[in-house]
């Protein structure tokens, strides 16, 4: 028995060998400095809007209702396709409620897990042009936010819960329906499926989005489902998938959903996905450059029934822990079936365009602070490095005082939301029944707190 399980072990070892052995450190002849530079532009805007929207928003309970509950297909498009018609889309509307909250950027779903494509594409029927709708999502969406100057992406789901190819693996609605032995009963589920006929159709479909809609400014490829019943790099044949990418859209900033971490450039950014990131995220001990994705509510599809919404103060200090983190935030919006924001992501929009009108100097072009700056209790600091200012957020607004430690690298000091000074206060001499006190400098707030869900205070630094 031991010698069994030592053997699988090595087995195992020398697959994962082999298999790394096949992917080289580098897939791209771009230097690091190159690479800094493309992604300038992402790295100052740091605010993104991420739009998921597909048939899915007909159900109305999550993007991923057909694998969740099981939907067979001929169930799943006899209900939701003909229904489909989403006949208050209005791109222009959604850009400028995207730019107002500040957003500079935006990624919309072309193509999401059930595989339905909101382009005019020639690889299939199944695609929002044969709807009653009739109109192209994808290309309504790129002019629009184009128009109001916001950068623009894609997000394409390699995985297809649609296609007749695509082998049913974990995520898959199909699995779902798997009694019994999962291993056995894939066999058979699969046995006619044909992920070079799948790879085909994928390569046809990100190349008709590469070449007929203009310059992309991001690529979101989603995902690869690792481990058990999952699938690899190897499926999507990745490589060579990224490089059709870069041959038609150099410039093109590119997610790390296809599994291609073991290189140092098969990815551009990493994603981590609904929680506050609490550090700098590294990859193979160096920093890197990250976003992290995030729902108002939890779901990224509409969900008319999902009630646990983020507050707009919660919202700010996500963007606002996120940037302190030298990260980028892309904030998900799941339109309703007629394709609308709906009331509850308008009136989060709104909060955040109020914030972001005032205190957008404290995001764009920020990132981390040097060393040595520490953030006073309750709050967290971000720095542009071009202006060397340094904002304090204000998650707990104080009492009056501001106590900093960094208070003699300061040289004014005033709050962002209205340039009013905000005055030096020396440490002050304690009347001896105040026992023991470590005097603090620091700055003299109003005891009020101003009308601003979370008050940023800008201190230009000493040169
Ligand atoms: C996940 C989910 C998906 C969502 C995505 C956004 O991987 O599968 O529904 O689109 O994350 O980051």
């Amino acid at each position: 028995m031991k010698k069994l399980t030592v053997s699988v072990c090595v087995f195992t070892a020398f697959l994962a060998m082999a298999e790394k052995e096949q992917l080289p450190n580098r897939l791209f002849p771009e230097t690091d400095q190159q690479k800094a530079e493309r992604l300038a532009w992402w790295r100052h805007d740091r605010f993104g809007m991420f739009i998921h929207f597909g048939m899915y928003a007909v159900a109305g309970r999550h993007e991923w209702v057909k694998s969740r509950e099981g939907i067979p297909d001929e169930v799943y498009d006899a209900k939701y396709f003909p229904r489909f018609n989403p006949d208050l889309y209005d791109a222009r509307q959604w850009a400028r409620t995207a730019k107002a909250a500040g957003m500079r950027y935006a990624v919309l779903t072309a193509k999401h897990h059930e595989g339905f494509c909101m382009w005019d594409t020639a690889t299939t029927d199944y695609k929002i042009t044969k709807t009653a709708f009739k109109r192209d999502v994808v290309r309504e969406f790129l002019d629009a936010f184009r128009a109001e100057g916001l950068k623009v992406g894609l997000y394409f789901s390699v995985i297809d819960w649609h296609h007749p190819d695509y082998t049913i693996d974990r995520p898959h609605p199909k699995f779902r329906q798997i009694s019994g032995n999962k291993k056995q009963a894939l066999e058979k589920l699969n046995a006619g499926r044909d992920m070079n006929r799948y790879r085909a159709y994928m390569f046809a479909q990100v190349k008709e989005l590469l070449t007929n809609y203009g310059k992309l400014d991001i690529l979101w490829f989603d995902f690869t489902p690792k481990g058990e019943f999952g699938k690899s790099w190897r499926d999507w044949n990745a490589v060579e998938l990224l490089k059709m990418t870069k041959q038609y859209q150099p410039h093109v900033i590119i997610d790390n959903r296809l599994d291609l971490m073991d290189t140092d450039d098969g990815w551009d950014f990493v994603t981590p996905e609904q929680f506050k990131v609490q550090d700098w995220p590294t990859v193979r001990g160096k920093r890197v450059p990250w976003e992290t994705c995030q729902t108002f509510s939890g779901s990224w599809g509409y969900y008319r029934d999902e009630t646990t919404w983020k507050s707009v103060p919660q919202l700010i200090e996500l963007l606002s822990e996120t940037v302190s983190h030298g990260g980028n935030l892309i904030l998900n919006v799941g339109p309703t079936a007629r394709g609308e924001f709906d009331g509850r992501a308008t009136e989060r929009l709104a909060g955040l365009a109020k914030w972001m009108h005032v205190n957008a100097r404290s995001i764009y072009g920020c990132t981390e602070a040097p060393k040595g700056f520490k953030a006073p209790n309750g709050s967290v600091l971000t720095y542009n490095p071009e202006t060397k200012c340094l904002y304090i957020h204000l998650f707990d607004y104080p009492m009056g005082f501001l106590p900093l430690e960094f208070f003699d690298r300061v040289e004014y000091a005033q709050f962002l939301h209205d340039g009013s000074e905000l005055q030096f206060k020396g440490p002050s001499s304690h009347h001896p029944q105040t026992g023991e006190v470590k005097p603090v400098s620091g700055l003299r707030l109003p005891i009020l707190k101003p009308d601003v869900a979370v008050p940023v205070v800008e201190c230009f630094l000493k040169k």
